[in-house]
């Protein structure tokens, strides 16, 4: 047995103007006609899982609920972050409800912004991390890496820990441009997926020792947590004491008990719009098209009309999303910069 997780707290700035701060990505349906947290409650069919932990801020509750009941998950717990400190703490949170439960077994902590190609290939290599997270292990999944890229955390395999996983010799969450190439050259590195499995009693163990203010602050929430139908409100000035991180930096790269088991399923993290048009079905010129467009003489277009037709001509890898009150037109390689982009909109108001 073990106990999902989803993290469902980002705000997915980078897929501005589609995701927007009252109904962020994972929460769309950008690949298809579920939301990207249908697809991932869909994973689990099947699994023989406990009751999933959804973590996501206050203010996205209801849309949460009602995609929770819409996608056939009837027993989850819905827990309220008063805002996000990041997914260290988030997971100790839910570590702390599965401990306060009794559960057995160790957590399946799930992004809620992943596309993974073959669910059949995650399932066998999931076997293989429970089974390393039962020796105690904070698991991730490796995936072999196809560029050099600043925007994932890379897994430096170390001693052979079975048929399908590894130590963790080194964790390097989003290095700089250099160190990215030189980890794609060596051949040695992985990408890590941003899923883990971990033991709830390791890992909050582990916090404490790496970042006590930050396991205090979520016991003394946990402790103040108010319940009311399917939410569970930890006490928000508590949690809002604590500092913010990553469990990438809070923890995973400081652990020596990391260990990687290799996925090879297709993942994708829909992190841009160059990750969903990388995903998306194209043209055989390369456009990925919703809605009504009309794309003459282009090429490597991803274009998303939702309420009017959008129509190009004679261009090339742009990105062109128009929504009822913004349009955004940019270099398709250009992706990452659309966060900044959304950064100052907001400053300028
Ligand atoms: N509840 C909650 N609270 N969820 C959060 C919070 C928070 O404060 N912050 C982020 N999340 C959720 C996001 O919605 C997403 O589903 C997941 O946690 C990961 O957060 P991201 O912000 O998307 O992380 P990232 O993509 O920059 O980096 C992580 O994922 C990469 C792969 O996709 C890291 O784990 C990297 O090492 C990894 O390579
Ligand atoms: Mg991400």
């Amino acid at each position: 047995m073990f106990t999902p997780v989803i993290l469902a707290g980002g705000s997915g700035s980078r897929l501005w103007p589609l995701s927007r701060r009252k109904r962020p990505k994972q929460f769309l349906s950008l690949l298809d006609d579920r939301s990207l947290l249908a697809s991932t409650l869909a994973r689990l069919d099947g699994l023989g899982a406990g009751s999933p932990i959804v973590i996501c801020q206050e203010d996205h509750r209801f849309l949460a609920a009602e995609q929770l009941r819409q996608a056939g998950v009837e027993d989850a717990i819905l827990l309220l972050e008063p805002e996000g400190r990041g997914t260290a703490p988030a997971i100790a949170l839910a570590a702390w409800v599965a401990e306060t439960q009794g559960r057995d077994g160790p957590l399946l902590v799930l992004p809620s912004d992943h596309h993974l190609a073959d669910e059949t290939a995650f399932r066998q290599a999931l076997l293989h991390a429970l089974r390393l997270a039962g020796q105690g292990r904070l698991v991730t999944f490796g995936v072999v890496p196809t560029r050099a890229e600043t925007g994932y955390g890379y897994l430096q395999a170390g001693e052979r820990l079975g048929d399908n996983g590894y130590a963790v010799a080194r964790f390097v969450e989003k290095p700089d441009a250099m160190t990215a190439e030189a980890f794609q050259a060596s051949g040695e590195h992985y990408w890590n997926s941003g899923m883990f499995v971990l033991p709830p009693e390791d890992y909050l163990a582990a916090l404490g020792t790496f970042e006590p203010a930050m396991l205090e602050a979520c016991r003394r929430a946990m402790e103040g947590a108010a319940s009311d139908l399917d939410f569970l409100r930890p006490q928000a000035d508590a949690f809002r004491a604590s500092p913010s991180g990553s469990i990438d930096v809070a923890v995973m790269e400081r652990t020596d008990d990391a260990a990687m088991v290799t996925l090879a399923a297709g993942w994708s993290d829909i992190g841009s719009w160059q990750a969903l048009w990388e995903v998306l079905p194209h043209d055989e010129r390369g456009n990925a098209l919703h809605g009504d467009v009309c794309c003459e003489a282009s090429e490597g277009m991803l274009v998303h009309a939702e309420s009017r037709l959008v129509a190009t001509l004679g261009v090339e890898n742009l990105v062109v999303v128009e929504t009822a009150d913004a349009v955004l037109v940019a270099d398709r390689r250009r992706a990452q910069d659309v966060r900044q982009l959304v950064e100052h909109l907001e400053s300028v108001g």
